[in-house]
């Protein structure tokens, strides 16, 4: 998937811009940022799920399998999207129906891709609770969702995006609601399911911790834009945005042993306020004068891509 000058609005209130990355099979991106950067919304356009609300696509091309399916029609969109893609989101307990065993909630999923019948559907949904690790899946069919627990509902709502057998997978914050050692096993899961699969991912995290682990690339969001984009490896070994340096220091180190933690100052601008330069100027230790009224241009140094006037090795 290749992803060109994606814009959105809100109103006239743009919130994502001119947001660029590609995706290869096999292959993990990271987009990392801090609460309302903009990356459910980028999201959410690229599965197309953004008609019906205020907010509007302003520019852009999603060019996935050689389509590109923001200008094709919503039947076939919802056919691409429903055979090659999928997704799966931060809370599985506003995902899955309360009130229907998780093996019916599965078997609507293969009903509606594959033409079976429903024992062979019923079979078909106890072969992806094994695939996602979750132990004696026949009897877990006839379970209710508050009968598991929250890894093992995210583990059920991966069993729901595999049922597709999809290309590329969005995973928007799967492993927020979960704690860290839970996390790590559906980290590993998500891994392990790429490599048997060859499917492409996007994780979408604002740890970058969690980044870390599994992303082959990472591309950092700030306010609505790509501030930095480039392999993981080379990101923390050579950050060049303030931003994703002050990201990095503030992942929490469990063996040091300092009382407070290095969180950036201040908070991610609202939508409506107008920050005139590098939108992360307020923010910045580097930032000097022009910075506040001249907006950054997208540089590219062999591949590491960011925006910045004053980037951390030039400043330091
Ligand atoms: N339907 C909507 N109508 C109006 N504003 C919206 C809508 N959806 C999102 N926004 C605004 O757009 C901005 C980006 O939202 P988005 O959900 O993409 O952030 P995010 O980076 O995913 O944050 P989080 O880490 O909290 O999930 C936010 O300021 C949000 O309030
Ligand atoms: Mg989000």
């Amino acid at each position: 998937m290749d992803v060109q000058n994606l814009s959105i609005s809100v109103g006239n209130n743009p919130i994502v811009r001119n947001v660029s990355f590609s995706i290869e099979a096999g292959k993990t991106l990271g987009i990392v940022g801090e609460s309302g950067c903009g990356k459910s919304l980028t999201s959410l356009a690229i599965m197309g799920l953004l008609e019906g609300t205020q907010v509007r696509l302003t520019s852009g091309r999603v060019i996935f399998e050689g389509t590109d399916i923001l200008k094709v029609s919503v039947s076939e969109r919802r056919a691409l999207l429903g055979s090659r893609m999928a997704m799966i989101f931060q809370e599985p307990m506003t995902s899955l129906n309360p009130v229907y065993r998780i093996g019916d909630q599965i078997v609507e999923m293969i009903l509606q891709h594959e033409p079976v019948g429903r024992t062979a559907a019923m079979q078909r949904a106890a072969d992806l609770l094994r695939r996602v690790r979750i132990p004696d899946p026949e009897s877990r069919l006839k379970s209710f969702p508050h009968q598991l627990s929250g890894g093992m509902r995210q583990r059920v709502m991966i069993a729901i995006a595999l049922a597709s057998n999809p290309v590329l997978l969005i995973a928007d914050e799967p492993t927020t609601a979960l704690d860290v050692t839970v996390q790590a096993q559906i980290l590993d899961l998500l891994e392990e399911l790429k490599t048997e699969s060859g499917m492409g991912v996007i994780l979408i995290s604002h740890d970058l911790g969690v980044i870390a682990q599994t992303c082959h690339s990472v591309a950092v969001m700030y306010r609505g834009q790509i501030v930095e984009a480039c392999s993981t490896v080379e990101l923390f070994a050579n950050p060049l945005h303030p931003y994703t340096g002050g990201l990095i220091v503030s992942i929490p180190d469990a063996y040091s042993n300092v009382d407070e933690l290095n969180a950036i100052p201040g908070r991610v601008p609202t939508i409506d306020e107008r920050i005139s330069g590098c939108a992360f100027h307020p923010r910045c230790h580097c930032a000097k004068d022009n910075c506040s009224t001249q907006a950054p241009q997208t540089i590219q140094r062999a591949d590491h891509l960011y925006q910045c006037h004053y980037p951390l090795e030039a400043s330091s």
